[in-house]
């Protein structure tokens, strides 16, 4: 039920058509890829070129987490390059609604991340504009920061919030196996793992290893 969506940006850049083969032998359901501007967050990392570039080596859905200012301006870009589903942060859209139909109507997900000191609520008027919610559990910017407790109860009201909607909740930072299992306890339907994932000697163990302690009974 859960799924596992390795985080690129913890891979080796110069080599990451092998590293996305490792995390798709190892039963990855999504590669999660990480946009950073030095801006919204403070580091740079890729654009639509880069995301072209790995829609070229998978089969993989390709789920983009712009961490950018003004992303209005670039989700026709990433789309065309093959994301199939596009989260932007609440934080960085004055015209929250207005981005999420940019979204699903150039064929994407649409997707919102909240930074770790934003309420749920600031989902409450979008609710049926999104496919799926971000939840960030580190201050978005790097790879292989600590996991924030507070996370928790958020996943835990962001479902509450939603009822019945068939929407994916996704918990990105911090995410190591340990953690698996009490974070789908929450309701995250989604594991977005970085260094959990690329830093281990075996990136294909380690996918498969978040998914069974997120299944374990
Ligand atoms: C952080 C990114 C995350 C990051 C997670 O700003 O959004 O996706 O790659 O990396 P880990 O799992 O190492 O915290
Ligand atoms: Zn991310």
């Amino acid at each position: 039920m859960v799924k596992i969506a390795p985080s690129i940006l913890s891979a080796d850049f110069a080599a990451l058509g092998t590293d996305i083969a490792r995390v798709e032998a190892g039963g990855a359901d999504q590669l999660h890829v990480d946009v950073m501007d030095g801006r919204f967050v403070p580091n740079i990392t890729i654009g639509p070129v880069v995301v072209g570039a790995i829609r070229k080596r998978t089969r993989l859905p390709l789920d983009v987490h712009l961490m950018i200012v003004e992303p209005e301006r670039y989700i026709p870009e990433f789309i065309a390059a093959g994301a199939d589903m596009v989260t932007v942060h609440a934080e960085a859209c004055p015209h929250l609604p207005r981005t999420l139909a940019q979204i699903r109507e150039l064929g994407a997900k649409a997707g919102v991340a909240l930074n770790p000191s934003t309420p749920p609520s600031a989902l409450e008027f979008v609710l049926d504009d999104l496919d799926l919610v971000l939840v960030m559990s580190v201050n978005p910017g790097f790879g292989g920061q600590s996991f924030i407790p507070t996370a928790h109860r958020k996943i835990r009201e962001i479902r509450k919030l939603l009822g019945a909607r068939p929407v994916d909740v996704s918990v990105d930072g911090g995410v190591k196996v340990d953690l698996a299992k009490s974070l789908a306890e929450d309701g995250a339907t989604t594991l977005v793992a970085g260094s959990a994932v690329f830093s281990a000697a075996d990136p294909a163990a380690a996918v498969r290893a978040l998914r069974s302690a997120a299944t374990a009974s």
